[in-house]
């Protein structure tokens, strides 16, 4: 029976691998790997989009729940015409909020950081401390703890972010645009991640068109 199940198993995963151990690897078995690497870096969009949704629903006692304030953060940015990385930073800084309640922002910024400039990274990462201008003071904390970075070329541009964008988002009564208005932009953003380790010396980037 068990010699039975092992042929089954071998005989649906024939894309598989033969190591047990990466020392044993060889360039058949990684070649298979890198081959079903793209179809789990094609399917990033689908998954980026369905934890934001997760979002959807969880008001955690403000006046919108968290996807509304993602989304109308990234409809504010929209319709100041900042460029589309820009808005896609926008709509995903607050989706670390369910896996990071401590560290939301490193989660944001972490997923972003193949896809974006060295600055948008940066403001995603920072917006957090960047935001704690507008609410440190009430729980106890430093509202300018944000000062360690003033003289930073990016201070301005990520405390315009929470300027203009995030904490002005929280308005049930805004117009804010539905998911699905921003999903070509995700899927675009996402198509090409520019700054990944894994892209080789030739210059070929890790892309959701390669192979
Ligand atoms: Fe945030
Ligand atoms: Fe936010």
């Amino acid at each position: 029976m068990a010699e039975t199940r092992a042929m089954s198993t071998q005989t649906e995963t024939p894309q598989s691998a033969k190591f047990h151990a990466m020392t044993e690897g060889t360039q058949e078995d990684w070649s298979i790997i890198a081959g079903h690497s793209i179809e789990l870096f094609m399917g990033l969009p689908e998954r980026l989009l369905t934890h934001l949704r997760l979002l959807d629903g969880d008001f955690g006692g403000f006046a919108v729940d968290r996807l509304t304030h993602s989304l109308q953060t990234a409809t504010r940015a929209y319709r100041a015409n900042r460029d589309d990385e820009y808005v896609f930073c926008a709509l995903v800084h607050d989706i670390g909020d369910t896996l990071g309640p401590s560290n939301h922002a490193d989660v944001a910024a972490a997923i972003v950081k193949p896809f974006v400039s060295e600055q948008n990274h940066f403001m995603v990462e920072k917006h957090a401390l960047f935001q704690g201008y507008y609410f440190f003071h009430y729980l106890g904390l430093d509202r300018d703890a944000r000062e360690k970075y003033r003289g930073h070329e990016w201070f301005d541009y990520t405390a315009e972010f929470c300027a203009e964008y995030d904490q002005p988002a929280f308005d049930p009564a805004y117009d804010t645009l539905p998911l699905e208005h921003f999903e070509p932009l995700v899927r675009a953003q996402l198509a090409t991640a520019k700054y990944s380790m894994y892209n080789r010396p030739s210059g070929k980037t890790f892309s959701a068109n390669a192979g």
